[in-house]
């Protein structure tokens, strides 16, 4: 697969910062819809597939109206996030709701719009039916626990993390949810970040598929969808590869094909939430180099602040 590149030179960045003054943020539109369309290629053999971007990457209308017009819903996590997504037109089935510690206000306004609401906990089965209303189609997000390895030093610890039911809780919602009125449910679930690495959406599939079959075996609830959620890193270094959607793709749908198909569940859609996958590359923040700074390490003081991009500014760069 191709390394990182950037997508403008130099000479092409100075000639937009001639006119329009650093810093800012350039965004390349052509490559944010090839890759939305790979994405979209690499899912194409599940009927219901659907990548809903993470609107927290990159919050920023523009954005959403380009991967809209690719086919993509949002993943919406705050009031805010609902808002412009509604302002954009999404509606309904366009969104996914994936909180914690969610405020009244925020669960109401997913309900109004008809989004697939991923609960994240049990006891927000009687807070969603309090303060809302139970919808048809309800989502749970799974967290198995534990320690999470993919065997090639990229692990992660679920059971670290505040995210998500264990499976008891799982069995114990779909049931409450179904005598509540929901007919149809959904399964979440997030067990590792900025994976790089063609296997990370497999093997979550593997385990998320499996545990569909024994959820709906026990309780009898329709698995409507699958949302892989997001964790598909990007090059993060000059020297890094790129992840391949098209194998990350294949990988899913011989899991598909090993463990659902013969469970008589070949029609559940799968989701995706990805954020740094779909934007990371395409966007890039230009910046003035204003000074330098040479005592036991090197500085460059540039133009933009931590209002502008936090992260260098956190990990040392
Ligand atoms: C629920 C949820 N979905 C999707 C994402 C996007 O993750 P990524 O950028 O790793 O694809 C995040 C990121 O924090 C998230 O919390």
């Amino acid at each position: 697969m191709s390394q990182k590149k950037p997508f403008i030179t130099l000479a092409q960045a100075r000639a937009i910062a001639a006119e329009i003054p650093t810093p800012f943020h350039l965004y390349d539109e052509a490559g944010i819809r090839e890759n939305a369309r790979k994405v979209n290629a690499a899912f194409s053999w599940n009927k219901g597939f659907k990548e809903y971007f993470a609107v927290k990457a990159t919050p920023n209308p523009y954005i959403l109206k380009i991967l809209q017009e690719e086919g993509c819903g949002v993943d919406c996590s705050s009031y805010t996030e609902l808002l412009m997504s509604e302002a954009c037109g999404f509606t309904g089935s366009d969104i996914m709701f994936s909180s914690n510690e969610t405020p009244v206000q925020d669960m109401q306004k997913a309900y109004e719009l008809g989004a697939y609401i991923n609960l994240d906990d049990l006891t927000h089965v009687d807070f969603l039916k309090e303060v809302a209303g139970i919808p048809k189609t309800v989502c749970c997000r799974y967290n198995p626990g534990g320690v999470f390895e993919l065997g090639n030093g990229i692990m992660d610890n679920p059971g670290d993390a505040k995210y998500g039911m264990s499976e008891e809780q799982m069995a114990e919602a779909y049931t409450r949810l179904m005598a509540l009125g929901a007919e149809e449910f959904g399964i979440h679930s997030f067990l590792a970040s900025n994976t790089v690495t063609d296997d990370y959406y497999p093997k979550l599939a593997g385990i998320l598929f499996e545990l569909a079959v024994r959820l709906h075996k026990r309780t009898g609830a329709k698995i409507k969808f699958i949302n892989l959620s997001g964790g598909v890193g990007i090059a993060y270094r000059p020297d890094q590869r790129s992840n391949d959607i098209a194998a990350i793709g294949e990988g899913v749908r011989k899991k598909f094909e090993e463990i659902l198909v013969p469970a008589g569940m070949g029609d559940v859609a799968i989701f995706t939430e990805m954020g740094r996958f779909m934007l990371a590359p395409y966007g890039a923040l230009v910046t003035t180099a204003i000074h330098e700074k040479h005592i036991y390490k090197e500085y460059i003081g540039v133009d933009a602040c931590a209002a502008n991009l936090m992260r260098p500014a956190m990990y040392g760069s």
